[in-house]
């Protein structure tokens, strides 16, 4: 009861951008004028959602806290991916949020767990109520409560319908890539350069750049388009439409992937 109540503060105050004062664990990302783990000291629901997201992706890389060890007991032990991967909440609910019903359908990544879309709407005490106990056994010492709170904030409030964006049928993106194209070249250009080849987080043989990143997973893409990338200085784009993120991605699509 207590802690369903405190969590109810938490995220009452996570919304209303106040500083969240009753918690169990201090959170990772907490007020500190760090771009990686740091926490605005008011911060809007724009930022609470991304770094939600950024959790969603890998949260202990979006937390900067220590990795978890062996693999999550609700991952299927007949299933391709092994250890600490299996505790992303990606790598069962897929870059799509659709699960099973979605790009991890088949492939390495498959589970047949569902998706998280039915959970979009509900509201982010019940979401965090239910992260906590099985299957999922989140612990505070893993995400403390201001942080799972974010990430539920993100279920209920952050989830975008992939499909409206990504006709993965006709392997076409709906979005205006000449507008993408400005954004790309004065935003993201920045770190990724002109071509998206700047970075490259594969290896020299096997280079992997934004254009190669949309080809592996459109979905994947947009994800960090919308919230950025765990433990990196990035930029996210989730204080403007869903619409705007489309067209980054149509143009990005458009970029050398070797
Ligand atoms: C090892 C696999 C696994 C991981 C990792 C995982 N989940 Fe789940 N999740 C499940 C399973 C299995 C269910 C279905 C539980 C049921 O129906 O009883 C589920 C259900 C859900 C639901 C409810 C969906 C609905 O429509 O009712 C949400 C929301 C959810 N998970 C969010 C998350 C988040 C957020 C994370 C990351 C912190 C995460 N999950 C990590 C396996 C996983
Ligand atoms: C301030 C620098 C910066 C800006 C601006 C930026 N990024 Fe990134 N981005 C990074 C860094 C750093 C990484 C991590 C690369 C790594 O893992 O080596 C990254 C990672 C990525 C990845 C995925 C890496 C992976 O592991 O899958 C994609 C895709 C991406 N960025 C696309 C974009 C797009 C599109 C934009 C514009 C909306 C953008 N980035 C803006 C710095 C930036």
């Amino acid at each position: 009861m207590r802690t369903r109540l405190m969590v109810g503060f938490l995220i009452a105050s996570v919304i209303a951008g106040g500083n969240a004062m009753a918690q169990t664990t201090k959170p990772a990302y907490d007020e500190a004028n760090s771009p990686l783990t740091g926490a605005p000291k008011d911060p809007s629901p724009a930022w609470s959602i991304a770094a939600g997201g950024r959790m969603y992706d890998n949260w202990w890389m979006a937390l900067g806290v220590r990795k978890p060890v062996g693999a999550h007991p609700a991952y299927p032990a007949s299933s391709e991916i092994k250890g600490e991967a299996t505790f992303r909440c990606k790598e069962c609910h897929g870059w799509d949020y659709r699960g099973r019903d979605g790009e991890y359908a088949t492939g390495k990544h498959a589970t047949d767990i569902k998706g998280i879309r039915g959970a979009a709407g509900r509201t982010p005490t019940d979401i965090a109520t239910m992260l906590r106990a099985a299957p999922h056994g989140y612990t505070p010492q893993m995400i403390a409560d201001a942080d799972l709170m974010r990430l539920a904030l993100f279920v209920s409030r952050g989830q975008h319908d992939v499909r409206r964006i990504i006709d993965a049928r006709k392997g076409e993106i709906r979005g205006n890539a000449a507008n993408g194209r400005g954004i790309f070249q004065t935003t993201c250009a920045t770190c990724h350069g002109y071509d998206g080849r700047l970075l490259n987080w594969g290896t020299k043989e096997e280079p992997e750049y934004v254009g190669t990143a949309v080809e592996i997973s459109a979905a994947e893409v947009l994800h960090k388009i919308r919230n950025g990338h765990p433990g990196a200085a990035m930029v996210n784009l989730r204080a403007f439409s869903l619409e705007t993120a489309a067209d980054v991605l149509a143009y990005a699509k458009s970029l050398p992937t070797k």
